[in-house]
């Protein structure tokens, strides 16, 4: 496996936006832009597996999306059921751990079940952690969390008073990763759209007005060099964080 510097973010999340105009623009219907995403989120995978990321969290439907007219939520639904039966025996022998965040309920049965035979299947693998964030809202995220602490407060599990950061954290979703490190959106709008509003807090932003069937390798190099450019404060001065070792940065 390649090393993983500093300059490698551990942690990427991607908005994959676009895939209904780089259609629109073919005078294509939207979903020709959707099976067009579908090779694109291989190129990112691909990229994270050979630049040592490790874990890597995909927009793939919003909860806002259940909105859309319902011959394109149909398609996508049936896309989505397709690249399950298709990509995961790959992913699974190339070391990669899938899960999904989000409203599960929403879905089918039949795409709850390969959901959970993906996760079961790949549970063990380590080589990267690729989470799909499907019917996922970031303010539903914290919304569950706030709920979950209250159970815990009127079960007397836990007091109010011990209600703080960490335990926040601790019931949201991908609360046994590092928050990311590197945010990228595609479609050229700048906007987080209600993607993980909680775990964003410290994240690098990079937007490019590319759209996400464009994807290529080069361009997410592009995003990797930026982020190895920057400097990450986290509310400090620049003085502090040349003093402090890379492992002493709060992640
Ligand atoms: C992103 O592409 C994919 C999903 C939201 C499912 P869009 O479908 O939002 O594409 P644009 O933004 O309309 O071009
Ligand atoms: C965000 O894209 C959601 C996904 C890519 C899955 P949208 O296309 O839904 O976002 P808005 O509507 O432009 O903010
Ligand atoms: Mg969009």
């Amino acid at each position: 496996m390649p090393p993983t510097s500093a300059s490698v973010p551990r942690h990427l999340a991607v908005i994959m936006d676009g895939n209904g105009r780089w259609a629109e623009r073919r005078r294509r219907p939207r979903i020709i832009g959707h099976r067009a995403g579908a090779r694109a989120v291989n190129v990112c995978i691909d990229f994270c597996l050979e630049r040592g990321v490790r874990a890597l969290t995909l927009f793939a439907f919003s909860s806002e999306n259940w909105g859309r007219p319902q011959e394109e939520v149909g398609a996508l639904m049936k896309l989505f059921m397709n690249a399950l039966d298709r990509e995961v025996e790959e992913l699974n022998r190339r070391g990669v751990r899938i899960r999904f965040i989000g409203e599960r309920e929403r879905f089918s049965a039949g795409i709850r079940e390969r959901m959970d035979a993906a996760e079961n299947q790949t549970r063990a693998n380590s080589r990267l952690d690729l989470v799909i964030a499907a019917s996922y809202g970031g303010r539903q995220d914290i919304a569950l969390a706030a709920r979950a602490l209250a159970i815990d407060v009127a079960a007397g599990r836990l007091r109010a008073e011990d209600i703080d950061e960490a335990a926040i954290a601790s019931k949201m979703a991908l609360a046994d990763l590092p928050p990311p490190d590197l945010f990228i959106r595609t479609g050229g709008d700048q906007r987080i759209s209600n993607f993980l509003l909680w775990q964003l807090a410290y994240t690098e932003l990079w937007f490019t007005e590319l759209l996400w069937p464009e994807l290529d390798a080069a361009t997410l190099q592009l995003a990797i060099d930026d982020y190895a450019r920057r400097e990450r404060r986290f509310g400090l001065t620049s003085a502090q964080v040349a003093d402090a070792a890379p492992e002493n940065s709060p992640a």
